[in-house]
């Protein structure tokens, strides 16, 4: 079964370790054998570290262990010798405040991880939201080869006949409990429907972002983001990956080959033509700067948000990933695209994405794939929109929002932090109607802290109640990939380091402006910097721990929200041994 080895020429860093003839090396090998490992395991077999994000408070990636199997017999297979490790798991249903906060957090865990162990290549096991991009973050710091094996979407959500997707319907069936159209039982029989098998959300919510993110990247086998995680095919990709690291160490094909800046344009194209989430911007921007590649937020704008609208998946159309994968997947898309793109670059393949999806780019559905020549929409990405709100921008995925609301002018209702949004979103004495903008201040990353998803404010009832479904409403906090509305997010510089947003009172005007990129609050200056003088910075969140660190390091949300000391990479080496 055991493939001889890597040739002694080329050295492997795990030799380090395990080819050592002293003490260091006794202690590096003799506790390894205590797994049952026979002493030629470590005769120079390309080691494979399988980076596990499983766990069951992560349930999106609950099935990770089987995964694991799959990587480990591919690994197998091609001689090399495969060690699971566990890193944090960060569930985005159930980690309080908000996982966003523990992303960075998480990559440092992969990154420390992978950096002070033997490990000559690295598989990424990814699903659930901030699972991919921390995990990214990390092997990007280090430098090593790395693959990334998404974990797959659940199964199509029914409900009484309907199609229903993740996050996407929990917002209607939200606003259906609070206009009475939804009893609280069929409420919990939906939440079944929902939720049936294993995998993680099967919207085009920000898992399934992520996972057509890495592979327009060139970070995973052609064809891998859409496959559900119930579907046999999951595992061999799974396997195939395995196989593939261990080839990808001998050719010494690291991370940094791939991630160029030519891969990172492809990948913002291609999230425009998938409806990918906002999301995408604060964590492709975080990689880039692990990586050293020079990203800009305008960047999204001038390259994403002319690109057409081809895929017809949930929050922006109406099906789910798993008619992605039958209608052909990514690779699809990357055909239709390829005017666009850069395909020339290499991939995990070895290949370019041209040569990578030879014999995959026939649709199988095109009510599913649109042509490029008749799109859904003829334009998708996220814009950047800018003005004395929003020095540093904000975004707007227009795809997903009222077309009437992108030019709108409203008075503001202020709520100072999501209690009090809570506490009088559904009082009938609240002053708002529809042509209101509902501002929030005090959800970016340090006023939180964690920048969390709760920028799509749920309308108030008696605006529901009208059947009105959308209106303007901007924040410095984020938006799940899953929901849709017109919804400007990111405001940087945030309110809680004093940004104009935290200025904004009940009553003042505020213009949003997407054709021309536009968001200006109609306050002089001279009143704006009255109020400036009376404000006080909120209190910090935490005086000690992770989350104190987080908040005197967290950069804006135009920078992709990572701390300002984990930018770039310290490489792989590690010069001192520990005994
Ligand atoms: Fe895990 Fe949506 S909650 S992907």
């Amino acid at each position: 079964m055991f493939h001889k080895n890597i040739s002694m020429a080329q050295k492997l860093r795990s030799h380090d370790w395990f080819g050592r003839k002293d003490k260091d090396g006794i202690i590096y090998r003799s506790w390894m054998k205590n797994q049952g490992m026979p002493t030629d395991m470590f005769d120079g077999r390309p080691v494979i570290g399988i980076c596990n994000t499983f766990s069951e408070l992560t349930p999106c990636n609950a099935h990770f262990r089987d995964h694991a199997e799959s990587v480990k017999r591919g690994v197998l297979e091609a001689g090399g010798f495969p060690v699971e490790f566990p890193i944090m798991s960060l569930g985005e249903t159930l980690l309080k405040p908000t996982a966003m906060l523990f992303r960075n957090l998480a990559s440092m865990d992969a990154e420390e991880s992978i950096r002070g162990n033997p490990i000559d290549g690295v598989v990424l096991l990814t699903g659930c939201d901030k699972t991919t991009p921390s995990t990214v973050m990390g092997a990007a710091s280090v430098g090593l080869p790395t693959i990334v094996v998404p974990g797959g979407p659940m199964l199509n959500g029914r409900y009484k006949g309907q199609t229903i997707g993740s996050g996407t319907h929990v917002w209607k069936f939200d606003e259906d409990m609070k206009t009475g159209r939804m009893t609280q039982e069929d409420c919990e029989f939906a939440e079944s429907c929902m939720s049936r098998s294993i995998g993680h959300c099967m919207t085009m919510g920000t898992a399934s972002t992520m996972a057509c993110m890495v592979e327009s990247l060139g970070l995973t086998l052609p064809g891998a983001a859409a496959i559900p995680a119930a579907d046999s095919r999951k595992k061999v990709m799974a396997q195939l990956s395995g196989r593939r690291i261990v080839e990808m160490v001998r050719e010494n094909l690291t991370i940094d080959k791939v991630l160029t800046r030519e891969a990172f344009e492809n990948s913002i194209k291609v999230n425009a033509a998938v409806g990918g989430s906002s999301n995408f911007i604060i964590h492709l921007l975080a990689i880039a700067g692990r990586i050293g590649v020079d990203l800009t937020l305008e960047d999204f704008d001038t390259l994403g948000s002319k690109i057409p609208l081809l895929l017809n998946l949930m929050p922006s159309g109406k099906y789910l990933m798993e008619d992605f994968y039958y209608a052909g997947g990514l690779p699809v898309i990357l055909n239709e695209l390829k005017k666009e793109l850069h395909t020339n670059v290499i991939t995990v393949t070895g290949k370019n994405h041209h040569d990578n999806i030879k014999g995959m780019t026939d649709c199988y559905n095109e009510d599913v794939i649109t042509p490029i020549a008749k799109p859904l929409k003829p334009e998708a990405g996220c814009v950047v929109v800018k003005g004395n709100l929003a020095e540093n921008g904000a975004v707007i995925k227009p795809s997903a929002a009222t077309p009437a609301l992108m030019t709108h002018t409203g008075r503001a209702v202020v709520f100072e932090s999501i209690e009090d949004y809570h506490a009088r979103i559904d009082d009938p004495n609240l002053d708002i109607d529809e042509t209101c903008v509902m501002v929030l201040k005090y959800a970016g990353p340090v006023g939180y802290p964690g920048m969390p998803e709760v920028g799509n404010m749920a309308l108030p009832k008696k605006i529901l109640e009208k059947g009105i479904t959308d209106m303007v409403r901007i924040s410095d906090g984020r938006m799940s990939g899953t929901a849709y509305g017109a919804a400007v997010l990111h405001v940087s510089p945030e309110s809680a380091i004093g940004g104009t947003l935290a200025l904004v009172q009940n009553g003042d005007m505020i213009e949003l402006n997407v054709p021309e990129r536009k968001l200006h609050l109609h306050v002089n200056d001279a009143e704006l910097a009255k109020r400036k003088a009376a404000w006080k910075k909120p209190e910090p969140a935490a005086k000690r721990g992770y989350v104190s660190l987080y908040v005197n390091h967290v950069l804006g949300a135009d920078k992709g929200a990572d701390l300002d000391f984990l930018q770039g990479s310290s490489g792989s080496e590690v010069t001192r041994d520990s005994h």
